[in-house]
């Protein structure tokens, strides 16, 4: 394998990993930000992002003087060993959701501005971020050289597992107009020994909404198979583990929830949904898995009031409840588009009294910005502790799939409560040691639940 010289352009979650694994594979690897405190706090070695095993590579990686930060794109350029050239530019900047769900792209604009006309001929430019399909061709458009090859290779990390899906991927997509340029491209991986998909640059990046949008599917049509589940007496456990066993269905991204969150999915399916829109098509099954998943927040509130008032049109008025967890998913302290927050929002316009607790929001813990935890989140008072968010409550709201809810001491949860009702829309505590604690377990499409009805 050629160790290549590559400049990553952002050290956000994405470029911080990229560039941290890709010189764990023997690549050089320089890291330009624009947020020079940011910069200064990597070279130091802290690392501000929770993900496993990041801070340890970056650590190890620039101590084996594979690594290194810089400022700006341009301080990049100048910073491999001997004043050699980069040979790839991968770029990592944000590109968010703006209006009508079209990505803004000013971030990747200013980097070519600001490097385009210095990169040596024959580098390469490979678009990481999730873009709207037609950005490669609009890069190469922006930089207006023959001699630069634009690539577009996608990343497919989940949070919490980052560095373990670049390092052992099910796949490694790269698509470019330059066959010869995307081959390049593909050997930086070689070592991973992964199936690699080599393409044009519009299937490349069509390729990871279509693998997000069908993963939101998947957790859409569970969430509803719950619910119907609860109409005809069934079990959504028992099904899902049952139509798991197909192997062209699998077992993954099963787990009903109270609805799918997080940085990528929601972005994603509503932009490839405005991709669709701008191409003429109608795509409803798409829409239908967006509206599926905004019902869903609905559908737990609608939950909690009958759990809690015994009628479907109840108020919730001054009613007190517990939320445990509010980040997106277990095992990070992301709240971008959290289903947690979006129900907590519809439960204080209902005139619930809230109180949350998190595991990531503890003292002690380390947060995303390197600052103490904060005293509440989104206008909801953070508790030190599941018992005391409980105190009180008129019902105890699990909302995320944090481990260390399944162990919790239910049997003093129950003594702080003021009415033992426990509403699991992640189906993880176990509804026997719910029970035998005297509280009542009411779950998603669990049989034998007894939603609390009317
Ligand atoms: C996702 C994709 O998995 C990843 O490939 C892509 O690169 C970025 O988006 P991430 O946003 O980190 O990763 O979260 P993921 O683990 O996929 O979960 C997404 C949402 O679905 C979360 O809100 C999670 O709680 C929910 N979920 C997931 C369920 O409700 N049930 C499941 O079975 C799995």
């Amino acid at each position: 394998m050629f160790a290549r010289r590559v400049m990553v352009v952002g050290t956000g979650y994405v470029g911080l990993t990229t560039g941290a694994c890709l010189a764990s594979l023997g690549h050089e690897v320089v890291c330009a930000d624009i947020d020079a405190a940011k910069v200064e706090r990597l070279r130091r070695g802290v690392v501000d992002i929770v993900e496993p095993d990041l801070a340890e590579l970056v650590a190890e990686q620039t101590s084996a003087g594979r690594l290194s930060f810089v400022v700006g794109a341009g301080a990049a350029l100048g910073s491999f060993e001997d004043g050699r050239p980069a040979e790839v530019l991968f770029l990592c900047v944000p590109t968010p959701m703006g209006a009508g769900g079209v990505a803004d792209l000013r971030a990747v604009e200013s980097v070519i501005e600001e490097v385009g006309a210095e990169l040596a001929p024959g580098t390469v430019v490979v678009n990481k971020s999730t873009v709207p399909v037609g950005t490669a061709a609009r890069t190469a458009e922006l930089l207006e050289r023959t001699d630069v090859a634009v690539v577009s290779n996608p990343e497919f990390l989940r949070e919490g597992s980052a560095v373990k899906d670049f390092l052992g991927p099910d796949r490694i997509v790269v698509g470019s107009d330059n066959q010869d340029a995307a081959e390049r491209v593909a050997a930086l991986y070689a070592r991973l020994g992964a199936p690699t998909v080599l393409t044009d640059a519009a299937s490349a990046e069509l390729m990871k909404y279509a693998a997000n949008c069908f993963l939101a599917m998947k957790l859409s049509y569970v969430n509803a198979m719950a619910e119907l589940c609860e109409r005809v007496g069934a079990d959504i456990g028992d099904v899902t583990e049952g139509i798991g066993y197909d192997r062209r269905i699998g077992q993954a991204f099963l787990s009903p929830g109270p609805g799918w969150g997080g940085s990528c999915l929601p972005k994603d399916t509503h932009a490839l949904l405005q991709v669709a829109d701008s191409a003429d098509f109608e795509f409803r099954l798409l829409r239908a898995t967006i509206d599926t998943n905004t019902r869903q927040r609905q559908r737990i509130v609608d939950k909690v009031r009958l759990a809690v008032t015994g009628k479907r049109t109840g108020s919730l008025s001054r009613v007190r409840l517990a939320l445990l967890g509010l980040t997106f998913k277990a095992g990070t302290d992301d709240l971008r588009d959290s289903p947690a927050l979006a129900i907590a929002a519809l439960l204080r316009q209902a005139g619930a009294e809230l109180v949350g607790f998190d595991p990531a929001f503890v003292e002690g813990s380390k947060n995303r910005d390197g600052a103490a935890p904060p005293t509440e989140i989104d206008g909801v008072p953070l508790a030190a502790d599941a018992v005391s968010a409980a105190q009180g409550a008129e019902a105890v709201l699990v909302l995320t799939e944090w481990p260390m809810f399944r162990t919790l001491d239910w049997s003093v949860i129950a003594t702080a409560v003021k009415r033992p009702i426990v509403i699991d829309t992640r189906n993880i505590v176990d509804p026997a040691t719910l029970r035998r604690a005297g509280l009542t377990a009411v779950g998603l499409g669990r049989r034998g639940d007894g939603d609390i009805a009317e």
